[in-house]
């Protein structure tokens, strides 16, 4: 169960590091001083790679103009991952090659790609549910897999496994326990979370889980994955089975997170609302970040104008405008790109005129089918 390993690994926290001091204490009585000096240097060695790493990349954040007063919570340097597969496990499936990306303290991000890119295999990565085969990453200033980190994040996996036999009612006290929520607080957070996410909170007090639909599902997922009132939160496809209205809830679920400055890390296919809610995102394919930054970086640097317009020669045109079209009045229009100011001086010549002509912003669909098929492109 996805819920109940992420969540477990983050409740364990105290027991498991009490554990490993009592083992480390055996270890040390067993053999001896020799192997406590080399236990010390081995911590050191590590701390000071971390530092160093934490350092190297606060510098690269840095220099690319990010204050460092709104440091990076997610932070990842050239991580990746290479499954092993077949009965050998000597078959490779990379599915993360050298990523580099940040997140920023309040901002929503989005991760876009294809089937397969690679994007859940990030957040696996993140959350420390998978290792990595190469490269370091940070969560909220420490290590990827820290574990006191788990406690202050939430998490909507792309395919949430519930217990099927709990009531929607019972599953969020069983993820609160997890995180040692107090039943008082319990009582006050699980009712309004079913509302936020909107299911009613009588109907989830009888009704089980295998009697919710696909929607109602993701709505009890995302319940759960803010049921620790995590700083930052991860969610895998959030608006995945929900109808209109669903995800427009859901869309107004991600708007009051960030407007209560925490930190959304989402992947999604759908485009529209990513416009719509993300700050800034990244598109990967087939394991690599092909390009990642705000949304007016990204979808206004290809300088295109939306230019209407009458008289001129047709073929001419053409050659500028090459989605030209005609009205049937005899005016055209269509999009011309960086080279206006010729276009211009070779329409006076042509004797034809301007009547508007508009910055066009790609739209985001636009942008991302013309990304995937420049990689695809650069990799045939
Ligand atoms: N456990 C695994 N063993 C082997 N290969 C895997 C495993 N998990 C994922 N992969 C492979 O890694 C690649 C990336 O998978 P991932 O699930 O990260 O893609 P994704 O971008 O989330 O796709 P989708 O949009 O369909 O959810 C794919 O080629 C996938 O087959
Ligand atoms: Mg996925």
């Amino acid at each position: 169960m996805q819920y109940g390993f992420t969540q477990h690994s983050a409740l364990s926290t105290p027991s498991s590091a009490l554990s490993t001091q009592h083992s480390a204490l055996n270890t040390t009585k067993l053999l001896g001083w020799r192997s406590l000096t080399q236990q010390t240097v081995i911590v050191i060695v590590s701390l000071v790679l971390d530092l160093c790493f934490m350092k190297s990349i606060a510098d690269a954040a840095d220099s690319q103009g990010h204050l460092t007063n709104n440091p990076p919570v997610v932070l990842t340097s050239e991580l990746g991952k290479v499954y092993r597969t077949g009965f050998w496990l000597n078959q490779k499936v990379v599915s993360l090659k050298s990523c580099s990306l940040q997140v920023y303290q309040g901002e929503t991000f989005g991760l876009l790609g294809p089937n397969g890119a690679g994007k859940t295999t990030i957040l696996k990565l993140l959350l420390g549910i998978i290792r990595p085969t190469s490269g370091r990453g940070l969560l909220l200033g420490k290590p990827i897999g820290d574990r006191t980190v788990k406690q202050r994040i939430g998490y909507l996996p792309e395919n949430p496994y519930l217990y099927e036999y709990l009531t929607g009612w019972e599953f969020l006290q069983l993820a609160a326990g997890l995180f040692q929520i107090p039943q008082s607080v319990q009582r006050q957070r699980i009712p309004q979370l079913l509302e936020l996410v909107g299911l009613s909170p009588a109907e989830a007090r009888k009704k089980q889980l295998r009697r919710y639909s696909k929607g109602m599902l993701q709505r009890v997922g995302m319940a759960q994955a803010l049921i620790n009132e995590p700083d930052l939160v991860f969610l895998d496809e959030p608006m995945s089975g929900l109808d209109p209205l669903g995800r427009y809830q859901m869309r107004e679920i991600i708007l009051s997170l960030k407007a209560a400055g925490k930190t959304i890390f989402f992947n999604s296919h759908i485009l529209s609302e990513v416009e719509q809610i993300c700050d800034r995102i990244a598109i990967l394919a087939q394991g690599e970040l092909i390009c990642s930054g705000s949304l007016d970086e990204l979808l206004d640097s290809d300088n295109t104008y939306h230019v209407k317009g009458q008289g001129g020669d047709g073929e001419i045109l053409k050659k500028w405008i090459p989605n030209l079209t005609f009205e049937p009045n005899g005016s055209w229009q269509g999009t011309i790109q960086e080279d206006y100011y010729d276009f211009l001086a070779s329409l006076r010549l042509m004797g034809g005129q301007i009547t508007t002509m508009n910055l066009s912003r790609q739209s985001l669909e636009e942008f991302f089918i013309q990304q995937i098929q420049k990689q695809n492109n650069s990799v045939n």
